[in-house]
């Protein structure tokens, strides 16, 4: 069975995480979920009732636990997604850093050389923010803003969501039927 890491940082933008998750349930994948203690905060604002979908992941574990199964290189997964990616957290796995498990895991993709999707969310980015997604860039991550698509005219937010989670899931070489596929003319 395809195992995914998934990582939830303390970005505005739970409703993607919430729904990338409620999506990978729906393939034949094993997930993998890290939530950082700032994500915990921002989901309690965001999206009350938030533990529901967490609970659909196979396993979770904290940021502090780093003798986790995705700390290491010899730990055998199809990819991972940080979604949203904090601009704290896009600083730390451009630099390296390591010091907590979502960090850790990001770092030993990279070095693994597996595929990494990052989600940031904040606006306007500042020169710091640019830098970070050009070294993280430059290192194998794919940078994937949450920038939806207009031309299949998304009636809700919900529409908007599910086209942004479903490029998620092409990034990751997940095959999904997450939102409606552009078919070359309306
Ligand atoms: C309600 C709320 C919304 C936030 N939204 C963002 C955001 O959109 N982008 C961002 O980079 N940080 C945002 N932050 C700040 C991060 O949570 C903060 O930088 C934190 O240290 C990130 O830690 P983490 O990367 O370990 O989750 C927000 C914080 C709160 C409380």
């Amino acid at each position: 069975m395809l195992k995914l890491i998934m990582a939830i940082t303390g970005a505005s933008g739970m409703p993607y995480a919430l729904t990338l998750i409620r999506e990978i349930k729906k393939l034949d994948v094993e997930l993998y979920l890290i939530v950082s203690a700032a994500a915990r905060k921002v989901l309690s604002l965001e999206s009350p009732g938030f533990e529901e979908s967490l609970d659909l992941a196979d396993y979770q574990y904290f940021q502090e636990d780093l003798a986790a199964p995705m700390a290491s290189g010899s730990f055998q997964h199809s990819g991972m997604v940080v979604c949203p990616c904090s601009m704290a957290s896009l600083a730390a796995i451009a630099q390296g850093l390591g010091s907590n498990l979502i960090h850790r895991a990001a770092d030993v993709t990279l070095k693994e050389n597996r595929p990494l999707v990052l989600v940031p969310r904040e606006t306007p980015l500042n020169r710091i923010h640019l830098k970070n997604m050009l070294a993280a860039c430059d290192a194998g991550a794919i940078i994937m803003p949450p920038c939806p698509g207009f031309y299949h005219r998304p009636r809700e937010i919900h529409d908007l969501v599910q086209h942004t989670v479903s490029r998620i899931l092409d990034a990751l070489g997940m095959d999904n039927q997450a939102a409606p596929r552009w078919g070359g003319g309306v």
